[in-house]
């Protein structure tokens, strides 16, 4: 189980808050015409400003400094000059940063230009999904509460949660223990307790949760084809609750 033990919290703030910085800086940059490759180009200039190494550059082989996943990508999208951003595309940014022996991880869908209804409210519901997961966070309640109402939350618009992929300790570590599923049954599994840091990363598809990998071995699709959006924060269990690492 991943607990902070002999934790400086100062030094596991900073890449959770260098993330968020820079994500302002991407949501900005984003629009029709731009390509994957460029904004992970600007990305790599943003760590480097804010000297955090980003964490899945050179990771089990992934060379960019971001995943950017759009439409049917569900996650783990190699930043491209072949990918270029549309009108209504739903494009998801995850960025994992290192500083000082420490790990935090955001992540953020976006729709481009004019977007179509169906698109943004994938996009909303899948935020409120994490916030609404994000809230089950509290001392003494087990970890299940998370994914029961992420999951119920998607299931009332007839969207499904992506099962292969979960939410993860993180820290010292880039991922962890406690898993954190985004589906499952209140009161069950790990008792979340004072000093645990993880992460919420819902993943939800407009239509079947299930996905497929690519031949470049990273790169996840949905099975049907349909869209998929997915928000991510790092999230540090307190004496007082919770807080959101990689929210300004
Ligand atoms: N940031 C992703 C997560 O939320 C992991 C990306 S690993 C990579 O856990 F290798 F695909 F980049
Ligand atoms: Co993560
Ligand atoms: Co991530």
């Amino acid at each position: 189980m991943y607990f902070l033990k002999n934790t400086n919290i100062n030094a596991l703030k900073y890449p959770s808050r260098a993330a968020a910085v820079i994500m302002q800086s991407v949501e900005n940059f984003i629009t029709p015409g731009i390509h994957s490759i460029d904004i992970d180009k600007f990305i790599t200039c943003l760590a480097r400003k804010q000297n955090v190494t980003p964490a899945t550059l050179d990771y089990k082989g992934f060379k960019k400094s971001s995943c950017i996943s759009i439409n049917n990508v569900v996650c783990h999208g190699i930043p491209s000059k072949n990918s270029v951003l549309n009108h209504g595309d739903i494009v998801n940014i995850d960025l994992t940063l290192f500083k000082d022996g420490y790990y935090g991880d955001l992540s953020k869908s976006f729709c481009v230009g004019r977007s179509t209804q169906k698109s943004k409210a994938l996009v909303r519901i899948t935020e409120e999904a994490l916030y609404l997961g994000i809230n089950e966070i509290k001392i003494g309640k087990q970890i299940g509460n998370i994914g029961y109402v992420i999951q119920k939350h998607a299931e009332k618009y007839n969207y499904n949660i992506v099962t292969k992929y979960s939410g993860h300790g993180i820290g010292k570590i880039f991922h962890g223990y406690p898993m954190i599923y985004h589906h499952g049954y209140l009161n069950t599994n790990v008792i979340i307790r004072e000093g645990m840091c993880f992460t919420v990363e819902p993943i939800l598809n407009e239509r079947s949760g299930f996905t497929y990998v690519l031949e470049d071995q990273w790169t996840i699709k949905t099975i049907d084809g349909a869209l998929s959006a997915q928000f991510e924060h790092t999230v540090l269990v307190t004496r007082g609750g919770y807080k959101i690492l990689t929210k300004l």
